[in-house]
């Protein structure tokens, strides 16, 4: 229980998005600028942690902050403990926090030691892969759903009670999350699942970072190129119906300078 002789702490949850500063929500940025302490994964690092204030503690509580502690009951202590202390807590996770980022079992921990919360939405790492790539996530006729999957469950391989049907469905843009390894297994499942092998794909890697790579291929020619890479940075892989319609380049720089 909390208690009432304390000053009550409060915890913003906040989309870090993918790595690029600049997709970085106003209101991140504003919590991120209030916050006295800041817990923050590995992919919600980097130079988005520029927007905490000179006297903001931050704590790092990813896989690598080197600490086996670093597990979710820790950071569930951690937050419970700071919003105790009266402190203005931001949980900064990234993409969106609500994808893949294990938001659930957070906020049942703060709502069961009574500490009030809120989310701030985010840019998923899908949403700027596909941006990157210049593809829209949906087509008109051919894509009228999207599919956020994992590759990985909690033991890291491809989970088990998989919907074979619907990712092997050949109307939907598939995202997999987490799934550079398992990819191999999954792409020989779609094709007994009857995916065609040539069902064009994207990897994009580190996306919204400085060594952003994009590789435009087919679900065969990734399961090949994933046999043997060796998984260093963030990736994901998108596939289904994608529509290429121009090549990504120096449009995604931004506005060019006026003379
Ligand atoms: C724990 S999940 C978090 C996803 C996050 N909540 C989101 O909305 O993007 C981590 C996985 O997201 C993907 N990911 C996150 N950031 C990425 C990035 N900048 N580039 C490519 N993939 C990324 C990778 O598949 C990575 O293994």
């Amino acid at each position: 229980m909390p208690d009432p002789a304390q000053p009550s702490g409060f915890v913003s949850l906040v989309s870090a998005g993918p790595g690029d500063p600049e997709l970085l929500t106003l209101k991140a940025a504003r919590r991120l600028a209030q916050a006295d302490v800041v817990l923050f994964d590995d992919l919600a690092s980097g130079s988005v942690l520029d927007h905490a204030g000179p006297g903001a503690e931050l704590i790092a509580v990813g896989k690598r902050a080197g600490r086996p502690s670093a597990r979710q009951e820790h950071v569930n202590a951690l937050l419970i403990g700071h919003a105790q202390a009266g402190r203005r807590v931001v949980r900064l996770k990234s993409g969106d926090a609500g994808i893949f980022g294990r938001l659930e079992e957070e906020l049942i921990a703060l709502t069961g030691a009574g500490i009030a919360f809120e989310i701030v939405p985010g840019v998923t790492s899908a949403s700027a892969a596909a941006a990157a790539a210049g593809l829209p996530l949906t087509r008109r006729l051919t894509a009228r759903r999207v599919q956020f999957v994992t590759g990985a469950d909690v033991t890291g391989h491809l989970p088990e009670d998989i919907n074979w049907a619907a990712l092997a469905d050949p109307a939907v843009t598939t995202v997999v999350f987490m799934g550079q390894r398992s990819f191999p297994v999954m792409a020989a499942g779609l094709r007994k699942h009857g995916l065609p092998g040539d069902t064009p794909a994207l990897f994009a890697e580190a996306v919204g970072h400085p060594h952003q790579r994009l590789v435009r291929t087919t679900v065969d020619g990734l399961a090949e190129m994933m046999r043997s890479a060796e998984v260093t940075q963030p990736g994901l892989i998108l596939y289904g119906p994608l529509a290429f319609p121009v090549e990504p380049g120096p449009s995604g720089a931004g506005f060019p300078e006026r003379p």
